[in-house]
């Protein structure tokens, strides 16, 4: 398997629910390093910039609202096949339907109020690093 790198998203709830350390040291503990860490209070045209592809969505509107709300914290993971792991340590979009164990089984409100963001391919995850990162806010742990 290859070395990745993804990007996570803490979202609002998650740092207003007080879990920053503990989803930080769930993908330690799983493999996936931080390369890079920032805090951020996303302005609307970041968030919708970021989310693009969700804009003709209905829940488009909300989900702006919503990760604008507060400070998240933007992270790039390094590991082993990071995109497929991040996403099964995240569980599924709906918490309801999040797998025991996961981020948003644990932490997560609703479908809308999920706790974390993981891009979806490596190719995704490329853009969307770019996106929060320049090259010098990175650093290679391998
Ligand atoms: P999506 O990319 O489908 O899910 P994931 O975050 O698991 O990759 O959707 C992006 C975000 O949009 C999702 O995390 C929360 C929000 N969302 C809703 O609010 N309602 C919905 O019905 C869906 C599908 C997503």
């Amino acid at each position: 398997m290859a070395i990745e790198r993804t990007l996570s998203i803490i979202k609002p709830d998650g740092v207003e629910k007080n879990v920053i350390g503990k989803i930080i040291a769930r993908f330690e503990e799983e493999g996936l390093t931080p390369v890079g860490i920032r805090m951020a209070h996303l302005a609307r045209h970041e968030a919708e910039g970021f989310y693009a592809v969700h804009k003709e969505r209905p829940f488009f509107g909300e989900l702006v609202e919503f990760m604008t709300r507060g400070p998240v914290v933007v992270m790039a993971l390094e590991g082993e096949d990071a995109v497929a792991k991040n996403r099964e340590i995240m569980g599924a979009t709906n918490p309801a339907e999040a797998a025991e164990g996961t981020l948003r089984a644990l932490y997560a409100t609703d479908i809308g109020e999920n706790t974390v963001h993981g891009s979806d391919s490596a190719e995704n995850a490329a853009i969307e690093i770019k996106y929060f990162f320049s090259d010098v806010q990175l650093f290679s742990r391998g």
